[in-house]
């Protein structure tokens, strides 16, 4: 802990960036049911409520997609500073909308924050970071999107009570002030070491570097050692004129693209936020009625999957990236098998005088669909969540990192869009067989990891370009990796930390 404490601390800040993301992403869906906001805005109708949620998922997917070419050119942490920015202002309009287009327009601007963050974040921790706890730092982003959701949910259960449009109006202003509190506290944090030699400052890389890892000694061997393979793998970038968009579809990036948009896709295909969002309808269906069943839904659901996320900041540098995610997928799959197989032989449909489907399980059967809403949770956020942040943000060269980062992130956010799309759709439709797709999708991933995603926990972000530069076959490549291992001193130093 002591040798990284800085490191910690600089990344800790930078979560709070996760902190705004799960905030936001959550606010909404308890306001959509107050009393005060549905009068303000008329009443919308579900295509109303459709436009309203997807606006801040519109926003994050733009926003992404810039924030790549931000954070080469402003610097991460100035590209984390101006998301905070244009967070506050979208928030801001929220906050004091007066009619539905400001509303919408609010939600789209403080997605397009959203966005940016999201990919800068990562990138920003996976810079700063030595490999040996690189996953639990960018594990503290995911963890803190989970407190965002957990606290967003909380608050508007506590102003719901509030018999004015304040009930709504301060869920939505007070985002300000953890936007305000990181924009602040990044004037304080330092540039990423690998973005300031890539732009020729080295010596301020040292003593960044210094900073984050020896109290300030600039002649520590291994900070000068971290310097020196920065410095080389910076030039090899350079030699190879790996910088623009064109770069990623081209050899020798293109396969770390397809693995890292690949990711984020599954992430959002293991079906977290239907069931974080769509929870109180599930439990609804399956019998459970009333307040009491979105607040275990939804409430519950928000603890469990920011405590379920812990062991992957303690543990994730030491178990790797590859089983816990293929563990991780078997759990989720099973979680989905089992509620399918257990509504599909137990459901009796029928439908209320508002058109509400019911699914009149059994209260047995209820229960046990629940209890594996929420094992699903906890497999997800103890692996999926936060390996989707993290694999994305350590697989590719300096250079085109944050520029492949922005499209990773648009399509978790694209894949977010579509789902929220259709699983409404689905769940009245084909309820079980939703779950029975999600199952499926889990149980293929386990397979499309073992075969295609090569392990990355304890290496240099400078060795990506071995671990990735052998067979497209993950498992088929381990012998070249062993003989290199054999021979390459890498940094492999769990035992202190994980
Ligand atoms: C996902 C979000 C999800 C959240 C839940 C994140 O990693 O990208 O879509 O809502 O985890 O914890």
């Amino acid at each position: 802990m002591s040798r990284n404490r800085q490191t910690y601390l600089v990344g800790g800040v930078s979560a709070l960036g996760g902190f705004l993301f799960g905030y936001d992403t959550g606010v909404m869906s308890s306001i959509l049911e107050m009393e005060h906001w549905k009068a303000y805005f008329n009443k919308p109708g579900s295509t109303g409520v459709g436009v309203i949620v997807a606006m801040l998922t519109a926003g994050c997917f733009v926003g992404s997609l810039f924030a790549g070419w931000l954070a080469d050119r402003l610097s991460r942490k100035r590209t984390i500073m101006l998301a905070c920015v244009v967070f506050s202002l979208g928030a801001a309009i929220q906050c004091g909308s007066r009619n539905r287009a400001m509303l919408i327009a609010g939600r789209f601007v403080a997605g397009l924050g959203v966005g940016v963050l999201s990919m800068a974040v990562p990138v920003f921790m996976s810079e700063i970071a030595p490999p040996n706890i690189r996953g639990r730092l960018v594990s503290l982003q995911q963890w803190a999107i989970t407190w965002g959701l957990l606290v967003a949910f909380w608050i508007d259960y506590g102003t719901h009570f509030i018999k004015s449009d304040a009930s709504w109006r301060i869920p939505m202003g007070i985002q300000i002030v953890p936007a305000l509190i990181l924009f602040v506290s990044m004037f304080f944090m330092p540039y990423t070491p690998r973005w300031l030699v890539d732009n020729g400052r080295e010596d301020e890389a040292l003593k960044v570097l210094a900073r984050l890892r020896s109290g300030g000694d600039i002649t520590d061997p291994e900070v000068v050692a971290e310097l020196e393979d920065i410095k080389h793998a910076v030039q090899v970038d350079r030699e190879t004129a790996v910088r623009s968009y064109i770069e990623l579809v081209k050899f020798p990036i293109r396969r770390r693209v397809v693995l890292g948009v690949l990711i984020q896709i599954l992430q959002q295909l293991t079906g977290i936020n239907t069931t974080l969002y769509f929870a109180p309808t599930i439990f609804k269906q399956s019998g459970l009625t009333g307040d009491n069943a979105s607040l275990l839904a939804q409430g519950l659901n928000g603890v469990i999957n920011c405590l379920a996320t812990v062991p992957a900041i303690l543990w994730i540098d030491r178990w790797g990236r590859r089983k816990t995610l293929m563990f991780g997928s078997l759990a989720c799959g099973i979680s989905y098998f089992i509620q399918a197989v257990a509504t599909g032989a137990t459901q009796n449909k029928s439908y209320d005088e508002n058109g509400d489907l019911n699914l009149n399980l059994p209260t047995g059967v209820s229960y046990l669909v629940i209890v594996f809403i929420y094992i699903f949770v906890a497999s997800f956020a103890m692996s999926w969540g936060p390996i989707g942040w993290i694999y994305p943000s350590e697989i590719f060269p300096t250079r085109i990192r944050s520029k492949a980062n922005s499209v990773t992130t648009a399509s978790n956010w694209l894949f977010n869009f579509v789902i929220g799309l259709v699983s409404p759709i689905l769940i009245k439709r084909i309820t079980w067989g939703l779950d029975l797709i999600f199952a499926l999708i889990m149980f293929a991933s386990v397979i499309i990891v073992f075969l295609f995603f090569p392990e990355t926990k304890n290496r240099t972000l400078e060795e990506m370009e071995f671990i990735f530069g052998g067979s497209a076959w993950a498992h088929k490549d381990k012998k070249r990796i062993a003989e290199h291992d054999a021979t390459a001193s890498h940094y492999v130093d769990d035992k202190e930390e994980a």
